[in-house]
């Protein structure tokens, strides 16, 4: 899509195109990475395989592209070090469905890497993905593979998803500190880290980088309050993993804690806080296709709260 086009567009479709044109390429840039099915060993590959295609929503390369693009950078350029993002986040869902985690079989609409494989193999294919992705994020520097390294690890999403596990045992006793806490590490750390490494392997300008880390915190707490509120509402038929879960296994959850309405005030106000950090990136960043930009930055936080998956 050339920028002439997308500046004709609704500005609510922005993010769509972006997506449109994108997506195919995230896909052939995570097949190249990952190892064949045959290659031994060929079970740990298919294991691999198994939990990356077909995907998900693909958000968190997106996000990396749309910095890069946003920040006068090149989406072109990022994208070997977009998709070490999804290696990590899909990874990390391994991790997270295995039986001494959430213990979830269903995932992306099929059984989960350790329903399908086996605990082992799970494990290990989600060991082999989390180190795949620092040899593609590599290819974007250091600033790129410490963001990551700093938002993957214990002082992000690791470290939230100790707290996730930790607040089970405390059902009720979780406070809104607390929850926002685990929330921005364990989801909110990669997608933050997500607009960073798009900034630095795409080229961005520098100055975009605190604006564009601010919107980062916004849409990742958005969307894992999205994730609870979906948890209650939705159906596993919709969602392609398990629904009304969370309250079964005593999770910390917004809807637990404040209930469905303040839930969904919280991510529209969270949306909010996202879109009126557009334009401050948009002039920090400078150049043409402002507007464009800033379309695409506000689309992309209006689908984080609006999204039905
Ligand atoms: C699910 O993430 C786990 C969270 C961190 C909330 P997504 O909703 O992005 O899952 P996919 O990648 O689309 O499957
Ligand atoms: C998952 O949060 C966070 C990570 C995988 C780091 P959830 O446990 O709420 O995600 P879902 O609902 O299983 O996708
Ligand atoms: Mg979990
Ligand atoms: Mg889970
Ligand atoms: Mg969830």
């Amino acid at each position: 899509m050339t920028k002439a086009n997308a500046a004709q567009l609704p500005r609510a479709d922005r993010f769509t195109a972006f997506t449109t044109a994108w997506a195919p390429r995230i896909e052939s840039a995570l097949d190249a990475l990952l190892p064949r099915e045959d290659e031994a060993p060929a079970e740990l590959h298919r294991a691999m395989r198994h939990a990356m295609f077909p995907g998900g929503k693909r958000l968190r390369p997106l996000c990396a592209l749309v910095a890069a693009e946003v920040s006068g950078g090149d989406p072109a350029r990022a994208l070997v070090a977009a998709s070490s993002l999804e290696l990590v986040h899909t990874y990390s869902l391994v991790h997270d469905d295995l039986p001494c985690m959430d213990d979830d079989a269903l995932r992306r609409g099929r059984p989960t890497c350790h329903v399908a494989f086996g605990e082992a193999t799970a494990l290990l294919a989600g060991d082999a993905l989390l180190t795949l992705a620092f040899g593609a994020v590599a290819s974007a520097g250091p600033d790129a593979v410490s963001s990551l390294a700093l938002a993957a690890g214990s002082r992000g999403m690791v470290g939230g998803q100790v707290g996730d596990l930790a607040a089970e045992d405390r059902p009720g006793a979780v406070t809104l500190d607390e929850l926002q806490w685990i929330h921005d590490r364990k989801t909110g750390a990669l997608i933050t880290a997500s607009f960073e490494v798009g900034l630095f392997a795409g080229g961005g300008r520098r100055e975009a980088l605190e604006p564009l880390r601010r919107y980062g915190r916004a849409l990742g707490r958005a969307f894992q309050v999205v994730d609870d509120i979906l948890d209650v509402t939705s159906t596993a038929a919709e969602l392609g993993k398990a629904a009304q879960k969370d309250a079964a296994r005593g999770k910390a959850t917004y809807p637990g804690l404040l209930g469905l309405v303040e839930s969904r005030r919280i991510a529209e106000a969270l949306a909010t806080e996202a879109v009126a950090l557009a334009p401050v990136i948009c002039a920090a960043a400078g150049g043409a296709g402002v507007d464009s930009r800033r379309g695409l930055l506000e689309d992309l936080a209006q689908r984080c709260v609006a999204r039905k998956t």
